[in-house]
């Protein structure tokens, strides 16, 4: 397309905080109507790159310009009036509002929203569904959707306001497989209409399956762009990490011992309290990793949260290590000898206001090293702080950095970090890969395997079936809150198992 001008072009963007280069003169094209993935290791500075276009951080360097014309954005309105819409990492939707009411929100429109009746609002949304197939209900509230359903919200809140070009970081990180191939056609619809997307992702299958080009970013600058078409998942992801990645870890069989964790007959409300497991029953043994697998939605987030403690049980038994720990603090479970990774890492796992050193010694600052006699040792915890981000490769300007000011991959090796250096008799672990590069989620699932030889009885919850056949010796399979089936994972077959997760029995 020689005489159309690009959608966005990006020329020698930088972008600093403080002393860190996020953005190092970093150049970007993209062209009307395409979907253009944005390929990267964690903190590669994709995310930076995003939030300059859409007007959030101000650039120290560079040109933007937008169907041709040079652009400068001070806010992420003036992007907005520019049709550039974003959905972000993390959801902005407004909870208790309905679906209508989060569109009109902050539009900037002339108009007092108020003013604009409520049937044409309606009639808008609903035009808009249509077209674009992206089905919701307008009167809906928002905090009684589904996640895939919140981020339809979200796409349509920016076509809603006029978008032409769509960025979407990590659309798919916490949809299931059907909401994402659902989105994945979703795009491509909206690109055959003229629409432009640019499409951050980890997930190379979805990458290969509904991209044009692709843009690989390393270290804060941009190294190659390639057709879809004419490249491999392992060609991308070694110009992603510089090295070979082998999607697949070798590991031996389990040894596994006595059983550590037991649960038996399990009964547990979720927030609506309405029963969410119903009557689970398992154990994992030290030296073994059990997965659970399903589709997110089936009573994970309330079996990990039970398992922690966050969540009250209405009827069973947590047994850690031979003692009864149903009814425990959850500080009481960690003394037993339990480590949790949350899969809602910055509303359990992080606080975003502390450093990371500090937030590398919660749980345990009351305690040696870095408690002597009623004494914080600051000192203790620096240099505990300075081995893991260094053992764990967290990518961070220094330990003082706040937690909250991480890329997503660098902020979950630091949960990780945490949990696997107490050297844990049971660990549960959910999600632990959501939002890793690939190179961090070979290295994450390696840590996990290890200390499954050490001796560590794991849980791993996780929606990502690949993984869970990777990296589990045993596989459960829970749907509505019950057992389907408990597998040796050599003899499962991914079928199988992907019936079980829908509720019909082989
Ligand atoms: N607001 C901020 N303040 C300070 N440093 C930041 C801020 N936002 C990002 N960074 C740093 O800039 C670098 C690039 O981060 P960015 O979030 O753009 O990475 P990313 O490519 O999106 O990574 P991920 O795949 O993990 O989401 C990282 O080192 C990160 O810690
Ligand atoms: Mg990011």
């Amino acid at each position: 397309m020689p005489n159309q001008p690009l959608a966005v072009q990006m020329r020698g963007i930088v972008k600093r905080f403080g002393t860190l280069l996020a953005n190092d003169h970093v150049d970007l094209d993209v062209q009307r109507g395409e979907v253009l993935a944005l390929l990267g290791e964690n903190g590669a500075g994709k995310t930076t790159l995003m939030n300059v276009l859409y007007g959030l951080y101000s650039r120290d360097a560079g040109d933007i310009l937008l169907d041709g014309q040079p652009v400068h954005f001070h806010s992420a309105h003036e992007a907005i009036v520019h049709g550039l819409g974003m959905v972000h990492q993390h959801f902005m939707l407004v909870p208790t509002f309905t679906v209508a009411e989060n569109l009109i929100l902050g539009q900037p429109s002339p108009r007092h929203p108020l003013l604009e009746r409520q049937r044409d609002v309606y009639r808008r949304i609903e035009a808009l569904s249509a077209r674009y197939g992206l089905q919701v209900e307008p009167g809906a509230q928002v905090s009684q959707l589904s996640v895939g359903q919140q981020q339809r919200v979200e796409i349509l809140k920016a076509l809603y306001r006029g978008a032409k070009t769509l960025i979407l970081d990590e659309p798919t990180a916490v949809l299931t497989p059907r909401e994402v191939s659902d989105l994945l056609s979703i795009l491509r619809n909206l690109a055959a209409r003229g629409h432009t997307i640019i499409f951050i992702s980890h997930k190379l299958k979805e990458v290969m399956a509904c991209t044009d080009r692709i843009t690989v970013m390393r270290d804060g600058r941009t190294v190659n762009t390639v057709e879809t078409g004419k490249v491999t998942p392992a060609e991308l992801a070694r110009m992603m990490v510089g090295r070979e990645v082998t999607f697949r870890i070798d590991k031996s069989l389990a040894q596994p011992r006595d059983p550590v964790l037991r649960v038996v007959d399990l009964w547990v409300d979720d927030d609506r309290e309405l029963p969410a497991l119903r009557g689970l029953s398992f154990e994992v043994r030290a030296g073994e990793i059990l997965g659970v697998a399903g589709v997110e939605g089936n009573g994970q987030a309330e079996l990990e949260t039970a398992l922690a403690g966050l969540r009250p049980v209405k009827r069973g038994l947590i047994q850690l290590c031979g003692q009864d720990m149903t009814a425990a603090l959850p500080r009481a479970r960690v003394e037993a000898g339990l480590a949790y990774v949350p899969s809602d890492r910055y509303g359990l796992a992080l606080l975003r206001d502390f450093s990371v050193a500090d937030n590398l010694a919660l749980e345990a600052f009351d305690r040696l090293p870095y408690t002597r006699r009623g004494f914080l040792r600051q000192s203790a915890i620096d240099g505990q702080a300075r081995a893991l981000v260094s053992q764990y490769d967290i990518r961070t300007p220094s330990i003082s950095t706040r937690a909250g000011q991480l890329s997503g991959g660098n902020a979950q090796k630091l949960v990780l970090a945490r949990a696997l250096d107490r050297q844990p008799r049971v660990l549960v672990v959910a999600q632990p890969t959501r939002g890793l590069d690939v190179g961090a989620t070979e290295y994450v699932q390696r840590r996990l395997i290890e200390a499954r030889d050490r001796g560590a009885a794991i849980l791993l919850i996780s929606t990502e079936l690949d993984e869970i056949l990777n990296l589990a010796d045993r596989i459960l399979v829970l749907y509505e809150g019950e057992c389907m089936g408990v597998f040796d994972a050599n003899r499962a077959s991914p079928e199988t198992l992907g019936m079980l997760m829908a509720g019909r029995k082989a």
